[in-house]
């Protein structure tokens, strides 16, 4: 049959600048981009608006029959919506920072969001999607041709996080990103590359030679086949 899209999967942890490279990558191979991680906080904000406790497994599984969510993936059209409610803004909020790890680890609620994932990437218009997360190199899609893990030293990571969120202090963000990335690798590993899997460490590089790095990994595993 037709080859589907070209998938490029990209895992990382916090702050490793994944979600605006990831973006940018995209727009520069002209493919759609797709933000997992904005689905899981999008549970998230639900929960919250309906005072559903995320530590109960059983609730947070009750609800994702009434939960839905659309996501944009066009790069150049990024929005993100719950029901009728744009939460685009609101899912960056630390208050579902704070509750999204506990949302992240239920095994329930990872495999229905998986199978949204799969479908969107195998419907896009696009001919290629980029996909970014926590495990799309190891699950969501282990067979892309390209696997790319996004890292970059904790130092840089607290650095840029905290030029994000100029309201908290730099102790405040450094120690969040800690916990958050504890709590996240304890369900899926994104610090370590798997089989196959290259490795872009940014910590020495700004925004434009990290997004130059991807693309020429891109470039250079889909050249292969
Ligand atoms: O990338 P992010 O910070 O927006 O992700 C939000 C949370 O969702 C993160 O704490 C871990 C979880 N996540 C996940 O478990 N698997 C993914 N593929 C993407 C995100």
């Amino acid at each position: 049959g037709a080859p589907g899209p070209v998938v490029v999967a990209i895992d990382g942890p916090a702050g490793s600048g994944k979600s605006s490279v990831s973006r940018a990558v995209a727009q520069a191979l002209g493919y759609a981009y797709l933000d997992t991680g904005a689905s899981y906080r999008a549970l998230s904000w639900d929960l919250l608006m309906r005072g559903i406790d995320a530590s109960v497994a059983a609730s947070v599984i009750a609800e994702l029959g009434a939960f839905e969510f659309r996501i944009g993936i066009d790069p150049d059209d990024y929005y993100v919506r719950v029901g009728s409610a744009d939460v685009t803004e609101a899912i960056r909020e630390p208050r579902v920072t704070s509750v999204v790890s506990l949302v992240a680890r239920i095994p329930e609620v990872r495999a229905w969001l998986n199978d949204r994932f799969r479908a969107i990437m195998a419907s896009t218009p696009f001919d290629g999607i980029v996909v970014e997360g926590r495990d799309i190199t190891t699950v969501v899609a282990p067979d892309a041709p390209v696997r790319i893990l996004l890292t970059a030293s904790e130092e840089a990571r607290m650095a840029r996080r905290s030029k994000e969120l100029t309201s908290e202090s730099a102790a405040a963000v450094g120690e969040a990103l800690r916990s958050r990335d504890k709590a996240d690798s304890r369900v899926v590993d994104f610090m370590n590359a798997a089989d196959g899997v290259t490795t872009v460490d940014s910590t020495d590089l700004d925004f434009a030679q990290t997004v130059a790095a991807v693309v020429e990994v891109v470039h250079s595993q889909t050249a292969r086949n």
